[in-house]
């Protein structure tokens, strides 16, 4: 499925990811600036949070407590499309999803 992410700058990356991977892994496995990913995807440590403005976002599986509260300490504001990232699997479904990254994960 096609991924964009669109950086903090307005630029744009569009990367066709595997079904299964996290839009964290997506980011940093294709050295796309503005996701850290620094627990290694484990929900623990917040610098992975990216915006789905997408009528899709909807249907995703919501988050879990833990990742509910994590998204209450990121670093840039928390909006009602934030999500953290590696909390979120690409499926079949989500093609052309666009995933908008905060200014900073710190
Ligand atoms: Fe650490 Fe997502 S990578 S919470």
């Amino acid at each position: 499925p096609k991924v964009t992410y669109v950086l903090a700058d307005g630029s744009r990356r569009s990367l066709g990811l595997s079904v299964g991977a996290s839009l964290m892994e997506g980011a940093t496995g294709n050295a796309v600036p503005g996701v850290l990913g620094d627990c290694g995807g484990s929900c623990a440590c917040a610098t992975c949070h990216v915006y789905i403005e997408d009528a899709r976002a909807a249907a995703l599986p919501p988050p879990s407590e833990m990742e509910n509260e994590l998204l209450n300490g990121v670093a840039a504001e928390r909006r009602p499309t934030s999500r953290l990232g590696c909390q979120v699997r690409v499926t079949a479904e989500l093609d052309g999803l666009v995933v908008v990254l905060p200014e900073r994960q710190t």
